[in-house]
């Protein structure tokens, strides 16, 4: 059935919108976000679609057919109380455009429908709060920009559902352009977007299928080590953020972070971000050697100084750099769980989806949700009217 045809059997009578936002990957640049870094992340041509039609009243049903069991889903705009369950993300993004000044002067019905895994580190809780974005900026005409609904969201995450991520995931949702990937500079928002050589290589993504369940408080974990280690910093010298430091400055400075755990934190940040840069600068030449070398430093640092890594992940990420035509391996998102990202020479990765098959198989003992990315582009409505 398809989001229309659900609607219609969940509410009854058309949608007069229906709008898409994709899910991501990032290639390179984890947790640099909120430490005033680079990131280079892209979307995917999987994500969440919502048709949506307005009421007169100013209630609010929502449906979505992942979480079918549960039904509709009911609130008020004048109630958008949390209640732990998937129409929080909804909830939150209501709220948020109140908070920002915007009427919602009616109430509304949603049906969702999404081809992310769940919990697999590829931002379907960003793409949810882009997507109810978008959706609203259509049903009321809110002259709202792209990066607006990418800013929104991301204040939904952190004021409501209560993790304090930064602003890549709902960025790349929000602006996502096919066949690129987006180097944004999250100090100042300016971006561009660099070609991935299709022909030339492919990005696999590898699920690892765990799912962390202290992944959030552990990530707010580290946003605080983060803020210890360049307050420290800053009794030496003068830095607004950790990625504002140079590995050089940080040579110089580093040993003013006296917790250990800080100081390796603070290394992974200004490390990570020096290495985002390098790797698009190789991409941009053509070095696809380079970048490769780059994403797989980058998963050792997330694995032993930023430590959000697992045993499943890291064994993902090695069996990939053993098999032919591998430019590098590494896990991507949040960690504790989720994905690794893969950059496979083009003519290889049929070859190596299948050794990677059989590599989880053989470890895991379950068949292996691998699958060769094709990058899409960022959130869109894809239907008006009766559609
Ligand atoms: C999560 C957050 C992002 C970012 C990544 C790590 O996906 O939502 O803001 O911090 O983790 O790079």
């Amino acid at each position: 059935m398809n989001i229309q045809e659900q609607f219609r059997t969940v509410f009854g009578g058309e949608c007069t919108a229906v709008c898409f936002a994709p899910g991501r990957v990032n290639l390179i640049g984890e947790h640099t976000d909120y430490n005033g870094g680079y990131v280079f992340p892209c979307a995917l041509d999987r994500g969440i679609t919502c048709a949506a039609r307005l009421r007169g009243d100013r209630r609010v049903r929502l449906y979505s057919d992942n979480f079918a069991d549960i039904g509709i889903v009911e609130a008020s705009l004048d109630d958008l109380g949390g209640d732990g369950r998937w129409g929080d993300y909804v909830k939150a993004v209501l709220s948020a455009f109140l908070s920002y000044g915007y009427s919602l002067d009616r109430g509304m019905e949603l049906a969702y429908s999404g081809d992310l895994p769940d919990g697999a580190g590829l931002s379907s809780s960003a793409a949810m709060e882009v997507l109810t974005g978008a959706v609203l900026r259509e049903l009321f005409g809110l002259a709202v920009t792209a990066q607006e609904l990418a800013l929104i969201g991301q204040f939904a995450e952190n004021r409501f559902i209560g993790l304090n991520c930064g602003i890549m995931d709902q960025f790349a949702s929000a602006m996502g352009r096919a066949d690129h990937a987006i180097l944004l500079d999250t100090n100042t928002l300016r971006y561009t977007y660099a070609p991935i050589p299709g022909d030339r290589a492919a990005v696999v993504i590898i699920n690892s299928g765990v799912k962390h369940s202290l992944a959030s408080s552990a990530y707010n974990d580290r946003r605080r080590e983060c803020e210890t280690a360049l307050a420290q910093l800053n009794t030496v010298t003068k830095t607004r953020s950790l990625c504002a430091l140079t590995p050089e400055a940080f040579a110089e400075y580093g040993a003013a972070v006296t917790d250990p755990v800080a100081y390796r934190r603070a290394r992974h940040a200004v490390t990570e971000n020096a290495r985002t840069v390098e790797a698009v600068q190789a991409l941009n030449r053509g070095d696809l050697d380079a970048f490769g070398a780059m994403m797989t430093a980058s998963h050792l640092s997330l694995r032993d100084d930023y430590e959000v890594s697992c045993p499943e992940l890291d064994a993902l990420a090695e069996a990939a750099l053993n098999i032919d035509g591998v430019y590098g391996a590494r896990m991507t998102g949040g960690g504790f769980g989720g994905c690794t990202v893969n950059l496979v020479r083009r003519d290889r990765a049929e070859a190596f989806v299948e050794e990677m098959k059989a590599f989880y198989q053989r470890t895991f003992g379950r068949p292996a949700p691998i699958w060769i990315v094709r990058i899409g582009d960022g959130a869109r409505v894809i239907g008006r009217g009766s559609v």
